[in-house]
């Protein structure tokens, strides 16, 4: 990632933070209702569950890095996800109901080059995160 799109994805989410509680309601609404089996893999509150999305992903947009390394912390929350049976699939689909969510709350201000730098940030943060699921090296192919 160029230190531009990292740039464009810190200021838009400092944007979108203050209003987590409505932003992971909306969020969590858009991907149940894409794929409403996802719905039963949750036995927490979407409440608590938008909370702790949240904060994940401040701490992953605070640390965001050129060469597209995680911070251990999420590595270690990517590892939990493999047991809790999220698959590729999945994450494809997270990542849609994301760039809805965030279109629909910054409006004009998420113009195309910030819609890119998420898009591409978002593949790699899953893809990441599926290789620190399924045990291999995490990141190491990311470094470009
Ligand atoms: C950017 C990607 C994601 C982030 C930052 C994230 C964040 C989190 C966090 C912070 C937790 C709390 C528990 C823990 O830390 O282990 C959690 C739990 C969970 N996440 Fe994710 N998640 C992501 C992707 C996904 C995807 C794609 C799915 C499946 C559609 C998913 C399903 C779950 C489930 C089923 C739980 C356990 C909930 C429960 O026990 O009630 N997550 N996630």
């Amino acid at each position: 990632m160029t230190p531009a799109e990292i740039r464009l994805i810190q200021t838009s989410f400092a944007k979108v933070f203050p209003l987590k509680a409505k932003f992971g309601m909306m969020f969590y609404t858009r991907l149940f209702e894409m794929d409403p089996v996802i719905k039963g893999m949750f036995s927490t509150s979407i409440a608590r569950q938008s909370e702790m999305l949240m904060q994940a992903l401040a701490l992953i947009v605070r640390g965001l890095r050129t060469d597209g390394a995680l911070p251990p912390k999420a590595l270690e929350m990517a590892a939990r996800h493999g047991r809790y049976g999220v698959t590729e699939q999945h994450y494809q689909k997270m990542g849609e109901a994301l760039i809805w969510s965030l279109s629909e709350t910054l409006g004009d201000a998420f113009d195309a080059s910030t819609e890119a730098a998420w898009r591409n940030a978002y593949d790699r943060l899953s893809t990441t995160m599926i290789n620190a699921a399924a045990g291999a090296s995490p990141g190491v192919e990311l470094t470009t």
